[in-house]
Formats: C-alpha cells, structure tokens, sequence
C-alpha cells in the first residue's frame, strides 16, 4: 500500500456513488447493488427463466439496461463477466476492454464493481487453476486473478469484488492495483463466502458449474463459525474496503460480529437462489413477490449490513416505497 493511502479510509470516500452506498443511514435504494452478466457467446440478451427480471446480455443490449436502470436510481452494478472461449492460460483482454469501457464510456456516473474470479473462464469451471494433480492451485491461481483485476481497473473499473476465495488474493489485488496507478479503486471482498446450494440459477447464467467435484476446498463450510469470522477479519487486514457475506439469508448471524470485529462495511449478497425461492413462492401464489423482498431486506438491515448485492436492485425505488 502506498504511503500516501495509510489504512485506506479515503477509497470509501471518493465518489458520490460510494458515500452513498455506505452511509449509516437505514435501507435506502441507492444503497443496493444490480448485478449484470454479459456473455460474449450470445447473439442477443435472454432472459433467465430461473430468475424473473434478470438477463444475459451483450455487450451493446447491456448498454439500454444500464441505461434503464439508471433512471430508475440504480448507481451500484456488480458486473459479470462470461468469456464465450474457455481458457485455463490466457486471459479475454478485448471482451473485458469492450464490455468494461462500452458501459463505463456511456454511463461515466455509474459505479462499476466487478467479480473477479475464474470460474466463468477456465475449461474445468472452477474458481482457481489447477494443478497436474487436479488440486487448486492458489498462488498460480492468485497471480492470474490479479492480472484480471488490472485490466478490469485499466478497462475502467470502479471497484474490483474478488469471490474466488484463494488466499492472499486481497492484498494481492491490493499491491497490483497500488502499482499501477489505481489506489483509489475499491475492493468489495467476498470476505464470508459459503459452499452453498443456493448458487443455481447463477451458475446457469455464468456458465460456471464446475465439470468434477464442488467448491469445498475454498469456500467456506456452513457449519464452521471460526472460520466465516476468520475469513473477513484476514480479508479486513489484507486491505479489503468493504466486506460481505454470501448467501445472504444463511450468514445474516454473521453480519454484525463481523462489522464489530472490522469497523469495515458489510454487506449481504442476497443469491440467485434466494431470490428464485422467493420468485417460486409467489409464483405459485403463496406471497406477493415485492412485499416478500422487502421483508427480506428489512431483515439484513436489522442484522447490520451496509449495502445490499440483489437481483432486484433496479426495482428498489418501487419496493421500499
Ligand atoms: C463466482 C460467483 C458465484 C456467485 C457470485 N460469484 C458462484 C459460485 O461461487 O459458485 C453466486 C451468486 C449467486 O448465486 O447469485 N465464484
């Protein structure tokens, strides 16, 4: 970290967009965050069937949702990227260029986040890069993410959000960013990230089912208190801004030990299958689906977090009046 930065506490002071999303204050719509998804195989945007409300877009078709969304008083979007040619050594330097710059060139008053990991990317659709043996391998794994998280910074980026769960990737990304010129670009960790059956419908839109095996040996395992605690105090001390707990309803417990044991914000990804039960339930006429989100969202405000990751941002306004 450079000198002139110390602990880092301006990054979270830059820019209107961000003042807001981490303000003390209760829910508010700007205090939200719309995740996108542009997949660079689609001749044009689909909507996912799992999860009303929600596409796949391009990277010309995602430009009229943003442009929509904003309207509406959406300022935070968590960006994913999905590479249409699967690599497990080379990186997609135009497509996150023209996706990134496309958005950000448009919509400069937009605040950008986005997910840096490799499971949209590599052949096998796990988060890291494996050995000869098959096993994860971090540090190889820790050196390709950081490389992706400088070109998303040199493409425009406005925050870069690591949910790889590798060790060391947070000050990592840190150092890359520090180097380049890019201190004052946030990270949003997913500092408390579970193994979780919850991730479906997402894994659908970013391609990232892994081909063998699960996710067990790098997120983390609900029954394990010590660890969901450890994993943001680490990412806390790494240099990581803001922190965040995933899925969002089985961590809501989490929440505010950990905002008490940091002093950082934390915020709650409400997951795609989360908001795909809540979609199912109303669809079958047992819950009115807005009233059923607001509820959903006025608990993870009781339960301390900051800011709020969720499908159905860009209808904030609408929900919370
Ligand atoms: C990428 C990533 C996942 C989600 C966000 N980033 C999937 C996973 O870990 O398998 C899940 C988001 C959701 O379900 O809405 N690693």
């Amino acid at each position: 970290m450079k000198e002139s930065y110390g602990m880092g506490l301006r990054r979270n002071r830059t820019s209107p967009a961000l003042r807001n999303l981490l303000s003390s204050e209760s829910l508010h719509p700007k205090k939200l965050v719309q995740p996108l998804f542009v997949a660079e195989s689609l001749a044009d945007r689909e909507a996912m069937s799992s999860l009303p409300g929600v596409f796949r877009d391009t990277k010309q078709t995602v430009l009229s949702q943003v442009e929509s969304d904003l309207k509406a008083g959406t300022e935070h979007f968590l960006l994913f990227l999905v590479p249409g040619h699967k690599s497990d050594d080379s990186i997609p330097v135009q497509f996150y260029e023209d996706a990134i710059g496309g958005i950000k060139k448009k919509f400069p008053e937009v605040f950008l986040w986005i997910d840096t990991c490799l499971c949209s990317l590599t052949s096998h659709g796990h988060c890291g890069l494996l050995d000869k043996k098959g096993r994860i391998d971090n540090d190889s794994s820790v050196k390709r993410l950081s490389e992706i998280a400088l070109c998303y910074a040199n493409s425009g980026a406005d925050g870069i959000s690591p949910s790889d769960m590798m060790d060391g990737r947070v000050a990592s990304h840190r150092r890359i960013l520090d180097s380049n010129g890019f201190e004052h670009v946030p990270v949003m960790s997913y500092s408390t990230k579970f193994k979780s059956n919850f991730y479906g419908p997402f894994r659908e839109a970013a391609e990232s089912t892994p081909g063998h095996g699960d996710r067990s040996s790098y997120q983390i395992d609900v029954r394990n208190r010590e660890d969901s605690l450890l994993s943001s105090l680490r990412d806390a001390q790494e240099g990581a801004d803001l922190l965040m707990v995933k899925p969002g309803m089985t961590a809501i417990d989490l929440i505010r030990p950990i905002r008490e044991a940091t002093d950082l914000p934390v915020g709650a990804y409400q997951v795609s299958g989360e908001y795909a039960s809540l979609a199912l339930l109303a669809e079958n006429g047992f819950c009115k689906f807005e009233d059923a989100l607001r509820e959903t969202w006025q608990v993870f405000s009781r339960a301390g977090a900051s800011y709020l990751i969720t499908y159905a941002a860009r209808r904030g306004k609408e929900i919370l009046s």
